[in-house]
């Protein structure tokens, strides 16, 4: 059987490393002043909605969703400015900088069989971004005293929900999306679980 040198040496290396003790061992610190990737952990669900990249998802022009992908490949790479999260983008005409900003809508996702009180966050060149981000350490927070563009229903919890379709891509069948949880929601759907959102630096 074919061994490549490269799988071989990955072998080797991997339970090295674990062996070390973890003071030795030099773990990336998240520095959220370079670009990341966001993935999702469950703080009240189930295992399907864990690691969870949260990738784009194309709704219309200069306009998409956030959907959930095990592939990290895919993953937006995203940067936090003045407490916005946004993803910048290369397009052609653009002025420099030009990025997409994340904007918390209080609209229930379009013809979803998400629950109610679950939201639609969108990732857009023309939505009112949304202020008050921070990280503690590796973990996405959110300050309702630096937010003056958060919807007065929001308190900080993203939900993650298998639904039924994305609009208007509905051919594309059911999704994770990522929804943002009103404050007064009271929902006990197992199509959703809570989740925090966990930042990892892109290697450059
Ligand atoms: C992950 O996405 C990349 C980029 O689109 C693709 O090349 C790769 O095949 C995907 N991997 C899997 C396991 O789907
Ligand atoms: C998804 O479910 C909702 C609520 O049951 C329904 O109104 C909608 O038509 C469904 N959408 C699709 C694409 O099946
Ligand atoms: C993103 O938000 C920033 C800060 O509010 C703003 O300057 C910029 O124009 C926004 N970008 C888009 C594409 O709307
Ligand atoms: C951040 O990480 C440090 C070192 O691991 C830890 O001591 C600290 O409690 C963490 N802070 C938060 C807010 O989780
Ligand atoms: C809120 O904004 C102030 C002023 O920009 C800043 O000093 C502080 O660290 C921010 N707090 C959080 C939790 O982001
Ligand atoms: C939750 O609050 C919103 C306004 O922020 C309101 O429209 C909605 O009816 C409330 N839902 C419940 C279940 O009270
Ligand atoms: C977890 O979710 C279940 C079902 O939605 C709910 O009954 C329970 O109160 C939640 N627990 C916590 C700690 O949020």
């Amino acid at each position: 059987m074919y061994t490549s040198i490269k799988t071989l040496a990955a072998a080797i290396a991997l339970p090295l490393v674990a062996a070390l003790p973890l003071s030795q061992r030099t773990e990336a610190v998240f520095d959220s002043t370079k670009p990341f990737t966001l993935h999702t952990e469950v703080v009240n669900g189930t295992g399907a909605f864990n690691g969870q990249y949260l990738s784009s998802f194309h709704v219309g022009a200069g306009q998409s969703t956030i959907v959930g992908s095990k592939n990290s490949s895919i993953a937006v790479g995203w940067t936090l400015s003045d407490s916005i999260l946004q993803q910048p983008l290369a397009i052609s005409g653009a002025p420099a900088g030009f990025a997409y900003n994340l904007s918390l809508l209080e609209q229930a996702p379009f013809r979803s069989n998400a629950p109610i009180g679950y939201d639609y966050v969108d990732l857009s060149a023309s939505g009112k971004a949304t202020t008050g981000f921070y990280f503690n350490n590796a973990t996405l927070a959110w300050s309702a005293s630096n937010s003056t563009t958060a919807p007065d229903s929001f308190d900080g919890c993203f939900a993650l929900c298998h639904v039924n379709g994305t609009s208007p891509y509905f051919s594309l069948g059911s999704q994770y999306q990522l929804l943002w949880k009103m404050s007064n929601a009271t929902s006990t759907s197992s199509n959703c679980a809570d989740v925090k959102l966990i930042g990892a630096n892109i290697a450059a």
